[in-house]
C-alpha cells in the first residue's frame, strides 16, 4: 500500500502534483473565475464581512500565516492568524462581520474545533478548509472547502499542507471576486499561474537527489535554522517543524529582517542554514535584502542552503549548497519552496534511523486539548 515507496511520507511528498491538481479541479473555470459553490456563505455576506479571522494549528497555522499575505494583498481585507489552542483564552473581538476559517487536515483537531466553537458562539461565521470528508470541523462550520489531497497517513503533514495553501488561495481570490477589490491583470496572471502549478511542484521534485545527498552529510549535526521572508517566513517555521517532529534535531525558523535583532548570535562555524529566497522580480527589496542576510551568515561561518528561484544569479556566491525552484508568483511561492524542505526532513530522519511515519510522542490527529 506504500505503492513501492519506503514510507508513507515519501509517496505523499510524491503524490503532491497531483494533490494540487486535484484541489483546483473544477474550481477555476475556461475563463478564469473561481467557482467555490460549496462555499455556501451567500455573496452578500461576504460583501459585508470586515475581517478575516484564521485558526489551525502546526503545520495548518503556517499555510495560515501564508494565507494572512493572500487575503490581504488580494482583498484588501485585514486578516489575523491565531493558533487554535490561544485564541478563546485570549478573548478575541469577533461579530457577524468577521469571517473565521478553521484549516485542518483531520477535521478533528480539538483546538481547532473549540476555537471554531467559541467564534461561532460570538456570532461570526466559520469557513473550514478540511482534507476529511464528514469530519468534526466541516460539521460544524458554517461552510467547508475540502482539499483533495487524498487520505494523509504519515504523521508529518506533506500533501495535506500544499493543498491546504491552494485552497487558501482559491478562498482569497474568491474573496476577491465577489467584492470585486483588487481585480486586474495581477489576479488574472495569478489565477493562470495558478491552475498550471502542479507542474512546477512536479519539476522540484525530479531534481531532490542533491537534496538528499546534503541531508545526509548533517546527520550528526545538533541545529538547523531556517531562514525566510514574506511567504518564506512561514515556510522556514514550516521547515525547522518537519525537522523537529522528524529528525529530533533542534530546528529554528526566523523571519531574516530579525537576524540583527538576536539570532545572529547563534551563528558559528559550519551552522547549517536554509534560507529561502523571495523572487528576484516582484517584490525585490526583499530579494536584495535576504541576499546581504545570506552574505552577513556566510561572513561569519554559517553552512548556507540556499533555495532559490531559476536565473537568481544573484545567491551564486554566497551558496554553500543551492536548491533551484521553478519561478512563480511571489504569493505562490511557498507550494514548491516547502518540497525541498519536506525532502531534507525526512531524509535526515531516514540517516538518524528514526522511524518517519510515526515520530515518537505523536499522533496523527490530536483529539484532546
Ligand atoms: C506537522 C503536523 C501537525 C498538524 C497539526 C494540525 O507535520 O502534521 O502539526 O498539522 O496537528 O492537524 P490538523 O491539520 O489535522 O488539524
Amino acid at each position: 500500500e506504500k505503492g513501492g515507496y519506503d514510507y508513507f511520507m515519501l509517496k505523499e511528498i510524491a503524490e503532491q502534483p497531483k494533490a494540487v491538481a486535484d484541489t483546483l479541479l473544477g474550481r477555476i473555470d475556461g475563463a478564469g473565475s473561481l467557482t467555490l459553490d460549496e462555499v455556501r456563505i451567500p455573496p452578500g455576506v461576504l460583501r459585508e464581512i470586515d475581517k478575516v479571522v484564521i485558526v489551525a494549528c502546526g503545520t495548518a497555522f503556517h499555510a495560515g500565516m501564508i494565507a494572512k499575505y493572500a487575503i490581504e494583498h488580494w482583498t484588501r481585507l485585514p486578516c489575523e492568524v491565531e493558533l487554535a489552542s490561544e485564541f478563546r483564552y485570549r478573548d478575541p473581538i469577533l461579530d457577524a462581520q468577521t469571517l473565521v476559517i478553521a484549516i485542518s487536515q483531520s477535521g478533528e483537531t480539538m483546538d481547532t474545533l473549540m476555537a471554531l466553537r467559541h467564534a461561532r458562539e460570538q456570532g461570526a461565521k466559520v469557513l473550514a478548509i478540511c482534507n476529511t470528508n464528514g469530519s468534526t470541523i466541516p460539521r460544524e462550520s458554517d461552510a467547508v472547502l475540502y482539499t483533495h489531497a487524498g487520505p494523509e497517513v504519515a504523521v508529518a503533514s506533506t500533501k495535506a499542507f500544499l493543498t491546504q495553501l491552494v485552497a487558501c488561495y482559491l478562498v482569497a481570490l474568491y474573496l476577491g471576486q465577489v467584492r470585486g477589490t483588487k481585480w486586474g491583470d495581477e489576479i488574472r496572471a495569478v489565477i493562470r499561474d495558478l491552475s498550471s502549478i502542479a507542474g512546477a511542484v512536479d519539476q522540484v521534485l525530479v531534481t531532490m537527489e542533491p537534496v538528499r545527498e546534503l541531508a545526509r552529510t548533517l546527520a550528526s549535526k545538533k541545529t538547523v535554522l531556517f531562514l525566510g521572508r514574506h511567504v518564506g517566513y512561514p515556510v522556514a517555521l514550516e521547515g525547522a517543524l518537519k525537522l523537529k517532529e522528524l529528525a529530533y534535531m533542534h530546528a529554528e525558523g526566523f523571519a531574516a529582517g530579525e537576524l540583527k535583532h538576536g539570532p545572529i548570535a547563534l551563528i558559528e562555524e559550519d551552522l547549517p542554514v536554509v534560507v529561502v529566497v523571495p523572487s528576484p522580480r516582484g517584490r525585490s527589496v526583499l530579494h536584495d535584502k535576504i541576499v546581504s542576510n545570506i552574505q552577513e551568515i556566510r561572513a561569519r561561518g554559517a553552512r548556507t542552503i540556499v533555495i532559490a528561484e531559476e536565473g537568481d544569479e544573484a545567491v551564486v556566491p554566497y551558496a554553500d549548497h543551492l536548491v533551484r525552484i521553478p519561478a512563480t508568483p511571489t504569493l505562490l511561492q511557498p507550494l514548491v519552496a516547502t518540497v525541498p524542505l519536506q525532502v531534507f526532513a525526512c531524509e535526515l530522519a531516514t540517516a538518524r534511523g528514526n522511524e518517519v511515519d510515526q515520530p515518537r510522542n505523536l499522533a496523527k490527529s490530536v483529539t484532546v486539548e
